[in-house]
């Protein structure tokens, strides 16, 4: 299935993520897929987000009401893992069975794209089981080519470009702890690698200011940047991007700070070099105190305690890691809640 951004009429307010959306009325994202954040409007990661916080009150609330209600009993979701997940399988399995809805998990060697069968064939096979399918693969062209022959949404569970399902759950996350994004500084200091791609989606989306230090050599993919770039001028989001290797400059007055692991799955033969040339980029006590007093630190998980990010940062009461990991369900299922629903 392919899709595009439906224009949004006007800027959402990021300072409040407390509407009251239905999975009908407004709902522009039934039946779309998630490939990139990109393929959102800003109203509609405005939607999404808004959908998130109003089922996780919900749940919190009254869990047992929420699932004698679970909307898609009579649904099926293929979650397909091509590379390792805690956090992404479980939380996608776990939001699909709240909404009533079956997860049939595929993994590693039993995936249905292990054994050279076509993607044509197996999408066009899978299909006649499940209603959306949620892949975690290597090259974001495998995802368009499951879009492409797939007629249910297709959500992206990590790439070698993206990882939306993450930054859905991270601007969740930065909400709940400082509030209006638009108005936040965003440092974000490590690899240039799918979480940065990821954030600069947002940044565009959203209109925060979001800095990247990078050590020379690891920057983001320079098209993404551009394409990022062009969508904040074309919905006019004022977002401000910097992309550079002056980490101190980054974490000057930042609201949020964030990193991510120098070496992402399949790189890892790379692990030794790139110790190296990021071994200033750490993120410690002394780069937190260069942000802002009341600053929270961010990763998307699984942290290299000592490389990246050293333990005291990780444990401070500045970390929130925990309620990041936790978003994930929300975060997610809200978004499978939208695509999931009846097309008008
Ligand atoms: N953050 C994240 O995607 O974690 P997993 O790799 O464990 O799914
Ligand atoms: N950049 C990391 C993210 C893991 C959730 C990777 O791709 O391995």
């Amino acid at each position: 299935m392919t899709d595009s951004p439906t224009p949004a009429a006007a800027l959402p307010n990021w300072a409040a993520l407390d509407s009251a959306p239905t999975l009908l009325a407004g709902n522009t994202l039934a039946g779309r897929d998630l490939l990139r954040l990109l393929d959102l409007a800003p109203a509609e990661l405005h939607l999404v987000l808004s959908t998130a916080v109003a089922q996780k009150s919900a749940w919190k609330t009254n869990a047992l009401q929420e699932v004698a209600q679970a909307p898609y009993k009579d649904k099926a979701v293929g979650i397909i893992m091509e590379k390792p997940s805690l956090r992404t399988r479980i939380s996608f399995e776990i939001g699909t069975q709240r909404l009533g809805a079956h997860p049939a998990v595929m993994s590693d060697t039993s995936s249905a794209f292990s054994r050279g069968e076509s993607v044509k064939d197996t999408v066009q096979v899978l299909e006649r089981f499940v209603d959306a399918i949620v892949l975690r693969t290597f090259e974001q062209s495998k995802l368009e080519e499951v879009s492409q022959w797939a007629s249910v949404p297709v959500i992206n569970a990590l790439s070698d470009d993206f990882h939306p399902c993450q930054g859905l759950a991270d601007v969740l996350t930065m909400y709940e702890h400082k509030g209006d994004l638009s108005k936040l500084k965003v440092a974000y200091v490590g690899d240039g690698n799918n979480m940065a791609h990821t954030y600069l989606e947002a940044a565009a989306l959203i209109g925060f200011e979001l800095h990247i230090a990078t050590p020379a050599g690891y920057e983001p993919n320079e098209r993404i940047i551009n394409e990022c770039s062009a969508a904040a001028a074309e919905h006019a989001t004022g977002a401000k991007i910097t992309v550079d290797g002056d980490v101190s400059a980054a974490l000057a007055g930042a609201n949020v700070v964030i990193t991510d692991t120098w070496t992402s799955m399949g790189d890892e033969g790379q692990a030794q070099k790139r110790q190296q040339a990021f071994a200033s980029f750490t993120i410690d006590a002394a780069a937190m105190a260069k942000a802002a007093p009341d600053a929270i630190f961010m990763h998307c998980l699984p942290a290299h305690r000592g490389e990246e990010v050293t333990d005291e940062v990780m444990d401070s009461a500045q970390s929130a890691i925990y309620d990041e990991a936790e978003n994930r369900l929300h975060a997610q299922k809200a978004l499978m809640a939208l695509v999931l629903a009846p097309t008008a």
